[in-house]
C-alpha cells in the first residue's frame, strides 16, 4: 500500500486554522483593532459595511510596515512581536500568535496599504485565498489599513451560519467597546453603513467610560484605586443604584487585555453582596496589572482566558479594592476595609464571604445608606400606580374595554365563570374572586402583564395602538449599543405606540407615546423596557419581537403592592378572564391560583 499522509496545502491550513480565530465578522474586527493598538497609532477608525460580512476596514496611523513586512504579515506564524519562548512570558502587545492576519486572508478578500514614515511610498497589496493576487506601489499617508471583504465568501457553510445582520452588529459593538475603553488615550471612531456610530475622541479613563456607556453614569462612577508590588488594580464600579437587570456593562481588563473571568466577577459580586437587589448587576471597568510572567493568556486563540498564577491572591485583592472604594464612597464609612495585607491571607481568600461579615455589613450603616436609596426606588414605583391607573381611566372614556383575538375561552363555564361584584385585594397584591365552585386568588401583576401581552400581540400585526403625540418631545441619549439595539425596534415600538425618531448621536426624539403611558415618563419606560429586552436576549429562541412583547408587557404591568379600585380590579379580572390564555403570563408564572370549595370542605372535615 501506498503512504496516504500528506502536508496539507497552505491555504487549506490557513482556512481551519481561522476557524477558530475568526468565528464572525466582530473577531476579525478585533483582530485589526488590537493590530492598530500594537503599531502604536493613536487614531483608529473602524469602518464597517452590512454588519462586516460585507466590509471591515481598520485604518490606523500607526508604524505601518515595510514592503517585505507587508508580505510576511499574511503569513501564518509571522509576527514581530515575540522572537523566543521567554517572551511569551512578558508579552505586553495585544498580539503574539502571528495567526490573525493568515487566518482574516484565509477567509476574506484583503486589501493592505500601509506606509511607514521613513519610506517615500507605501504598498498596495491585494490578497484572495490567502495568495496574493496584486502588489505595487502607493502613495498613502503614515500608517496602515485593512480592508476585509466579503468575509467567508470562500467558505459558503460558514458564511450561512452567521447571523442577522442586527446580531453580528451587536458583536462588533462588543468588542469595539473593550478595545475603545482600555485605551481612553486613543482616538477611535466606528462607522457602519457611512454613519459615525462612535466618535471617542482621546481623554481620560473616566471620560471614555462616559462616551462609551452614557451620560447617565457621569455622576455616578466610583474610582477603584490600589497598587502593591505584586498587582495594581484601578478603574470604576457604579454606584450600587446603577445596577442593572442585565449583565451588560461589566469589564475586565488585565493588562489591558478584555478577559471573561466568572471567577473575578464573583469577587466583584461579593464586595457589592446586600448593597444591591439580588439578580441585579452592579456595571464595572477594571483595569488589573501585574507582571506578565504571571499570567497566561494563551489558553485560546482569542485570548480572552487567561490563567492567572495565584488567582485567588486575585480574587482577594479584587474583592477588597471593591469594598475600600465603596466605603469611602459612603458618606459614613464605618466599615474597616482598609486594604490591608492581611486581608489577602489564604484563609479570607478561601473563605471569601462568611455568614459572619454578612451579618456585620448588613449591620452597618453603610449598608443601611444603600437600602435608603433603595427605598427612594419605591416611591418610584408609586408613579406607576398613577399610570396604570389613567390607563383604565382613558380606556372607560373610549368605552373600548380590551377584548382578544377570538371568542371567550371555552374554559370558562358557568360553575368557574368569575363573580366580578364582590372582589377583595389582600396585601395590595392579590385578588380574591368567587366563583359557584370555589374561588380564584388572583396575582394581580403576573395578571396584568398576561393581559398587556396579549394586547400587545393583537396590536403587532393588527391594529396599531394609538399614540398620543407628546405637547413638548423630549429627546434621549442611549450609550451607542442601546441606540442601535433601539433602532432595530423603532418600527414594532411605533405599532405598539412609541414613536420615535433617530435624531443622529445616538440621540432619540420621542414624539409620542402609548395613551396609558405617562406624559413625563417616557423615557423611563423606555429605557426600562431597553434593559429588559436585553434580560430577555440570551434566550434564543425567541423572536425579536416576542422579546418586545414579553418586555413591554412585564414593564408596564401593575407592580405588586399597589391598591387597586374596586373598578380597577373588576376590569382587570375581567380582562384577564378574556385571554386566550389566563393562567400563566408569557414567561410561565401562574396568573391565579384555583381553591374549591369541596376540596376546602374536605380540609375542614365536612
Ligand atoms: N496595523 C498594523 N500596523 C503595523 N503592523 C502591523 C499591523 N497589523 C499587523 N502588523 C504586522 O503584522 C504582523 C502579523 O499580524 P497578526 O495580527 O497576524 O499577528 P500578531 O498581531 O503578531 O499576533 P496575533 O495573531 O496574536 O494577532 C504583526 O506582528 C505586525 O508586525
Ligand atoms: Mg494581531
Amino acid at each position: 500500500m501506498p503512504d496516504i499522509i500528506q502536508l496539507l496545502p497552505d491555504n487549506i491550513a490557513n482556512q481551519i486554522a481561522a476557524g477558530e480565530v475568526i468565528q464572525r465578522p466582530a473577531s476579525a474586527v478585533k483582530e485589526l483593532l488590537e493590530n492598530a493598538v500594537d503599531a502604536g497609532a493613536d487614531e483608529i477608525k473602524l469602518f464597517i459595511n452590512d454588519a462586516g460580512k460585507a466590509l471591515i476596514q481598520v485604518i490606523d496611523n500607526g508604524k505601518g510596515m515595510s514592503e517585505t513586512d507587508a508580505r510576511m504579515a499574511f503569513e501564518r506564524h509571522a509576527t514581530s512581536k515575540i522572537k523566543n519562548i521567554e517572551d511569551l512570558f512578558r508579552i505586553k502587545t495585544m498580539g503574539f500568535r502571528g495567526e490573525a492576519l493568515a487566518s482574516i486572508a484565509a477567509v476574506g478578500q484583503v486589501e493592505l496599504k500601509t506606509k511607514r514614515a521613513e519610506d517615500e511610498t507605501g504598498v498596495y497589496i491585494e490578497i484572495e485565498n490567502s495568495v496574493v493576487v496584486k502588489q505595487e506601489p502607493v502613495a498613502v499617508p503614515g500608517g496602515t489599513s485593512i480592508a476585509m471583504k466579503n468575509l467567508f465568501f470562500n467558505v459558503p457553510a460558514r458564511r450561512n451560519f452567521l447571523k442577522s445582520n442586527a446580531a453580528e452588529l451587536r458583536h462588533i459593538v462588543d468588542e469595539f467597546i473593550r478595545v475603545a475603553m482600555s485605551f481612553p488615550e486613543i482616538f477611535f471612531s466606528f462607522t457602519s453603513n457611512g454613519q459615525e456610530v462612535f466618535h471617542l475622541e482621546k481623554g481620560t479613563m473616566k471620560q471614555r467610560i462616559v462616551q462609551v456607556l452614557g451620560n447617565n453614569y457621569a455622576a455616578k462612577l466610583v474610582p477603584v484605586q490600589e497598587h502593591t508590588d505584586y498587582m495594581n488594580i484601578y478603574g470604576f464600579v457604579g454606584k450600587p443604584e446603577t445596577a442593572k437587570k442585565t449583565r451588560g456593562d461589566q469589564y475586565f481588563f488585565v493588562n489591558n487585555r478584555f478577559i471573561k473571568s466568572a471567577y473575578l466577577n464573583h469577587a466583584v459580586m461579593n464586595a457589592f453582596n446586600e448593597m444591591i437587589p439580588k439578580d441585579s448587576f452592579p456595571m464595572y471597568t477594571l483595569f488589573i496589572d501585574l507582571d506578565p510572567s504571571q499570567l497566561d493568556i494563551n489558553v485560546h486563540p482569542t485570548k480572552q482566558e487567561i490563567k492567572f498564577e495565584d488567582e485567588k491572591i486575585v480574587y482577594a485583592f479584587v474583592q477588597s479594592a471593591i469594598k475600600h472604594a465603596l466605603a469611602q464612597f459612603s458618606i459614613t464609612p464605618t466599615l474597616d476595609f482598609e486594604l490591608d495585607p492581611s486581608i489577602q491571607s489564604l484563609d479570607a481568600v478561601s473563605k471569601p464571604f462568611t455568614e459572619e461579615n454578612k451579618s456585620s455589613a448588613s449591620a452597618s450603616s453603610l449598608y443601611n445608606t444603600f437600602t435608603k436609596k433603595n427605598q427612594s426606588h419605591f416611591i418610584e414605583s408609586k408613579s406607576e400606580l398613577k399610570h396604570w391607573k389613567d390607563f383604565y381611566e382613558k380606556e372607560e372614556i373610549q368605552g373600548s374595554s380590551f377584548k382578544p383575538q377570538g371568542e371567550a375561552h371555552a374554559f370558562i363555564t358557568t360553575n368557574n365563570k368569575p363573580q366580578t361584584d364582590n372582589l377583595l385585594q389582600l396585601h395590595n397584591s392579590f385578588i380574591v374572586v368567587q366563583t359557584n365552585r370555589g374561588y380564584y386568588l388572583v396575582q394581580q401583576q403576573n395578571a396584568h402583564e398576561r393581559i398587556l401581552y396579549e394586547r400587545f400581540g393583537v396590536a403587532i400585526d393588527g391594529k396599531p395602538i394609538a399614540t398620543q403625540q407628546s405637547l413638548f418631545p423630549a429627546t434621549m441619549e442611549l450609550a451607542a449599543a442601546d441606540a442601535v439595539l433601539l433602532n432595530e425596534l423603532l418600527p414594532d415600538l411605533n405599532h405598539l405606540g412609541y414613536s420615535l425618531e433617530p435624531f443622529g448621536n445616538n440621540t432619540f426624539v420621542i414624539q409620542g407615546t402609548p395613551a396609558d403611558v405617562d406624559q413625563g415618563n417616557e423615557r423611563t419606560a423606555i429605557e426600562k423596557m431597553l434593559e429588559q429586552y436585553k434580560h430577555f436576549s440570551n434566550d434564543l429562541k425567541f423572536s425579536k419581537r416576542e422579546k418586545l412583547l414579553r418586555s413591554l408587557a412585564l414593564q408596564q404591568s401593575v407592580k405588586a403592592g399597589t391598591a387597586l379600585t374596586e373598578r380597577e380590579m373588576k376590569i382587570l379580572i375581567e380582562d384577564l378572564f378574556n385571554c386566550a390564555v389566563p393562567n400563566t403570563t408569557a414567561n410561565g408564572k401562574p396568573t391565579y391560583l384555583e381553591f374549591k370549595k369541596d376540596e376546602l370542605d374536605k380540609l375542614f372535615g365536612r
